[in-house]
C-alpha cells in the first residue's frame, strides 16, 4: 500500500465548537477533515506547529483543544494574510482562537497577521513539527509558503495539506472562477517526496467517492534532497500573480536551497507565469459583446451571493446560461427565473422559460444577462423595451 491511514480524533472539534460563536462556514475544515488533522496531531505529539491560513480561527481552536487534551506543552503559531477576517471584516483574523482560550488554560497561541509565513519566520524560528497549510489553494499558492517553510521543518515533521480536491466542488468547466482552479495543495501532495504520505477514504464524501479533501506527509531528508519536484510542480499554470514584491521575498528565501539546476527551474517557472499573467487576455469574439458592455457601458456583474434570497430573472439559457444557471444552483442559489427568446414555454431546471415580452410583467424584477453570443442584442432589446439599466446585470 502506497498512502498510510491516520486514526481519526473527533472529540476535540466536538469538545470545543459548542463553547464558540462560531458563524455559518467556520470551521472551513469539515468533521472528518478536523478528526484527520487531530489524529496527526495525536500521532505526532508536536511541541511546536506552525498554521497558515486561519480565516476566523475554528481550526486554531480545535487545534489548541487537541492539544489540550493530548496534555502536552506545546507552541501553536497561527499565520495570515489578512488582518480581518475575509467572510465578515467586522472581525479580525482568527478572532475565534481568542474567544477559544477562554476555555483552554494551557493555551499556548499566537496569531501573526498581515505578511507572509516567510516574513513571520525570524520571531517563530524552527523546529516546527506539524505545518498546515489551507490558504488560496491555486498555484503558485501553497506550494510557495512550503518551499519557504521546508528549512524550519524538522526531519519527520508532518505537513497537513487542506482543500486538496475544491476544484472539484465546481461544475463550472470553464474555469473561471477561483475555486474552479484551487489545485495547488494536491499538486504539492503530489510532487513532494517524502517518507510517508497520509491519505484514506472519507466516508462522508460518498458523493466523491470517498476521495478525501485533506492528506499530509512526513518530510525527510529525501523531502530536501528532491525538492525540485515540488519547484517543478510550479510549471503548472498559475491562476495569480504574488506582488513583484511578494515574490522577491519568496524567491530570496527559496533560491539558497535549490542547487543550480532547481534554481534555473524556479526563475524559468516564474518568469513563464509571469508572462501569462501580464499579457492582457485578447477576448474571442462573442466576449466582445461582454466586454463592451461590461467596460463601455458599465454593467456591472451579478454577485448572486448577496442577492440569494431575491426573485431576478436569467436571461439566455443557450450554453452559457445553461452552465451559469447550473453554478447558481450548485450555489443554492434558486430565486431565479427564466427567459429565452427561442425557447419560450419550454420547461428548464423545473420553471417554464418566460418570452422577452413577458419581461414586462416582473418589471421590478433585476435581469441578469447569461449569453456571451447574444449579450449586446440582449441589452439593446431590453432598453428598447424601457427597461432600466439600473436593474440589468451580466452573469459573469
Ligand atoms: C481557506 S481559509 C483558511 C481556513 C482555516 N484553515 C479553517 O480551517 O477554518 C484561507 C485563509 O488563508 C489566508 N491566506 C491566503 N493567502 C495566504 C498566504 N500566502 N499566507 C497566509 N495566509 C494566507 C486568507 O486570508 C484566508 O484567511
Amino acid at each position: 500500500m502506497y498512502y498510510q491511514s491516520i486514526e481519526l480524533y473527533e472529540e476535540p472539534r466536538q469538545q470545543i465548537l459548542p463553547k464558540l460563536n462560531v458563524p455559518e462556514g467556520e470551521p472551513e475544515m469539515s468533521s472528518f477533515e478536523s478528526a484527520f488533522l487531530c489524529g496527526v496531531l495525536r500521532s505526532v505529539r508536536p511541541r511546536k506547529i506552525l498554521e497558515v491560513g486561519v480565516a476566523g480561527g475554528g481550526t486554531t481552536a480545535i487545534i489548541m483543544q487537541c492539544m489540550e487534551l493530548l496534555g502536552e506543552p506545546y507552541a501553536l503559531h497561527s499565520v495570515d494574510l489578512a488582518e480581518r477576517f475575509y467572510r465578515d471584516d467586522s472581525k479580525a483574523s482568527g478572532y475565534l482562537a481568542e474567544e477559544a482560550k477562554l476555555h483552554l488554560p494551557h493555551a499556548n497561541q499566537k496569531t501573526y497577521l498581515g505578511r507572509l509565513a516567510i516574513e513571520q519566520m525570524e520571531d517563530i524560528g524552527g523546529d516546527i513539527d506539524v505545518l498546515v497549510l489551507d490558504t488560496v489553494h491555486c498555484l503558485p499558492g501553497e506550494v510557495l509558503d512550503f518551499l519557504t517553510l521546508l528549512p524550519y521543518l524538522r526531519d519527520g515533521a508532518v505537513v497537513v495539506l487542506h482543500d486538496l480536491v475544491n476544484n472539484f466542488r465546481s461544475q463550472n468547466r470553464k474555469r473561471t472562477r477561483y475555486s474552479d482552479a484551487a489545485t495547488a495543495t494536491k499538486y504539492l501532495f503530489d510532487s513532494v517526496v517524502a517518507e510517508t504520505k497520509y491519505f484514506q477514504e472519507d466516508p462522508t464524501a460518498q458523493q466523491r467517492g470517498g476521495f478525501p479533501n485533506i492528506g499530509a506527509f512526513r518530510v525527510s531528508q529525501d523531502t530536501r534532497e528532491n525538492i525540485a519536484t515540488v519547484v517543478s510542480a510550479l510549471s503548472h499554470t498559475w491562476l495569480m500573480l504574488p506582488s513583484e514584491e511578494q515574490l522577491r521575498i519568496y524567491r530570496a528565501a527559496i533560491i539558497k536551497m535549490l542547487d543550480e539546476e532547481a534554481a534555473w527551474l524556479f526563475d524559468s517557472v516564474v518568469k513563464m507565469n509571469r508572462a501569462i499573467l501580464t499579457t492582457p487576455m485578447v477576448p474571442s469574439k462573442a466576449e466582445m459583446g461582454y466586454w463592451f458592455l461590461r467596460k463601455m457601458v458599465g454593467v456591472p456583474a451579478f454577485d448572486s451571493r448577496a442577492h440569494k434570497d431575491e426573485a431576478f430573472i436569467v436571461y439566455g439559457a443557450g450554453t452559457d446560461g445553461m452552465k451559469y444557471m447550473e453554478q447558481l444552483l450548485e450555489e443554492g442559489v434558486d430565486s431565479f427565473q427564466i427567459c429565452d427568446k427561442g425557447k419560450s414555454g419550454q420547461e428548464l431546471f423545473h420553471r417554464t422559460i418566460l418570452r422577452p415580452q413577458d419581461l414586462a410583467c416582473v418589471a421590478e424584477k433585476d435581469i441578469v444577462i447569461a449569453s456571451s453570443k447574444y449579450a449586446k442584442e440582449i441589452y439593446a432589446e431590453l432598453s428598447a423595451q424601457g427597461v432600466e439599466k439600473a436593474r440589468l446585470y451580466l452573469a459573469y
